[in-house]
């Protein structure tokens, strides 16, 4: 175990991990959880920041994990810098800073899978199939090794947060799942680790995304319908970038069914591809 300048302790180990999360240990401290998979931008460090508000221990993890990328996907070209993020981490109060090794997570072939219910068969899910199944598998893990009071997740990957949140619910999972807000830069793109695989040129175009979303919201308020909304996003992204529509869609939150709630708020969803960038967004009204 080593031990930072800032006091953050940086684990590689699920024994290790378990030992100093170990509840007899805690003195009945709140611990928050943040998963990750790395290559930490201002979205990750404001979900540590409301953790730190919020809780005595902050623990979080750095594994990009396989079983959520398919065949064809960025695994490879997605991003890595853990001696940045490790300094990031310690600069922002991280206690425990946990990354495990792939054959740490998985030392043995899995047998289970876990599979998510329709909820995981829109949006990400319909581009993704199985994406959802892999972060559900690490995620359980995470939680079954981190044992967390509160876990926060952002809601730019607002299927994923809807379909923790259903998954803690359904399985009672002593965990309270936080929503944080989706983190811009200047220009209304949302911050995510893979702009950084954007050329010059698609960098330029991807804040598209935003504006197109934000006339969809006009669009919303001005009561259009649904398809009227969804062509006048889809029209603006291509009439202005090279960006490739996988989807745009409304969808009732946290639900994500095509029946509009009166109880629930609405996702306006939309992914894009800038090359072989896929970049999602999404506003909930
Ligand atoms: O949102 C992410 O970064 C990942 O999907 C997560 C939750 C860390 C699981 O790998």
């Amino acid at each position: 175990m080593e031990i930072e300048n800032s006091g953050m302790i940086v684990v590689k180990t699920t024994a290790k991990l378990t030992a100093l999360l170990d509840r007899n240990q805690r003195d009945g401290k709140q611990v928050g959880f943040v998963p990750t998979m790395g290559y930490l931008h201002e979205g990750h460090l404001s979900l540590v920041n409301q953790a730190r508000q919020e809780n005595e221990i902050v623990v979080m993890s750095i594994f990009v994990n396989p079983a959520q990328f398919g065949p064809g996907e960025d695994l490879d070209a997605y991003p890595r810098d853990v001696d940045n993020d490790t300094k990031l981490a310690a600069s922002v109060g991280v206690d425990i800073l946990f990354i495990p090794s792939v054959e740490e997570m998985y030392p043995q072939r899995s047998e289970t899978v876990i599979k998510p219910g329709p909820i995981a068969n829109v949006l990400c899910g319909a581009s993704r199939p199985g994406h959802f199944d892999g972060v559900l598998k690490v995620v359980l893990k995470l939680f079954n090794l981190v044992d967390p009071d509160h876990s926060y997740f952002g809601l730019k990957d607002a299927q994923q947060l809807a379909i923790i949140e259903t998954f803690v619910r359904e399985f009672n999972l002593r965990t309270t799942i936080v929503r944080v807000q989706t983190c811009r830069e200047s220009d209304g793109l949302a911050k995510s680790s893979r702009n950084v695989n954007l050329t010059l040129i698609q960098r330029e175009e991807a804040p598209v995304i935003y504006k197109a979303l934000q006339l969809g919201l006009s669009a919303y308020k001005k009561k259009n319908s649904n398809s009227t909304i969804k062509k006048i996003v889809a029209n603006y992204i291509e009439s202005e970038s090279s960006g490739v529509i996988d989807y745009v869609q409304l969808l009732s939150y946290p639900s994500l069914s095509t029946e509009m709630k009166t109880d629930e708020d609405v996702l306006l969803a939309c992914a894009v591809k800038f090359g072989n960038v896929r970049l999602i967004d999404n506003i909930i009204m």
